[in-house]
């Protein structure tokens, strides 16, 4: 098979790389199954019975989620993951949410950085369902952002700005 063209600097990336960015997704991605799961059944209090409600409904699309981005690194020849990210837990219903919304605002930033990467790479199918995804996340932070009467904060930044996030 052809090498992949020489991609600007900004987007470098081979396709094994990208294949161990997709399995750093995928730990989010159970990461945020566990946590939506919990979360949307502890929560109490009558203020956040609707949020409690869109959890669950996250729960089921982060694990739609996970089902694609594996997809996706078994196509690249690559073996998924099996390791969730860390669980925060708290006994307060506003340090879950707090959690929750740190964890999407960290997921909406790898996954507009993967989009350039599958872009830079001509993998054009799969920055489409990359992006099928994002759309989502950032239901999520807008869901979580408004039960904590916040704006939505601004993730934006470089694409190779947070490689050192680890163990987030
Ligand atoms: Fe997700
Ligand atoms: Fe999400």
């Amino acid at each position: 098979m052809a090498e992949p063209k020489p991609a600007a600097t900004e987007t470098e990336i081979s396709r094994d790389r990208l294949a161990e960015l997709l399995n750093e997704d995928l730990s989010r991605e159970y990461q945020a199954i566990i946590s939506y799961v919990v979360y949307s059944q502890v929560l109490k209090g009558a203020e956040y019975m609707d949020i409690a409600d869109q959890l669950e409904i996250h729960a089921k699309q982060e694990l739609d989620h996970a089902l694609t981005v594996s997809r996706q690194i078994d196509y690249l020849g690559k073996m998924p993951s099996v390791t969730p990210k860390p669980v925060r837990t708290s006994e307060k219903a506003k340090d879950m949410l707090r959690f929750d919304l740190e964890n999407e605002n960290e997921t909406v930033r790898n996954y507009r950085d993967r989009v350039r990467q599958c872009e830079a790479l001509g993998e054009f199918a799969m920055a489409e369902q990359i992006r099928q995804i994002l759309m989502q996340e950032q239901d999520h932070q807008i869901d979580l952002a408004t039960a904590l009467g916040e704006e939505v904060p601004n993730v934006n930044s470089g694409p190779q700005s947070r490689s050192q996030a680890k163990g987030r």
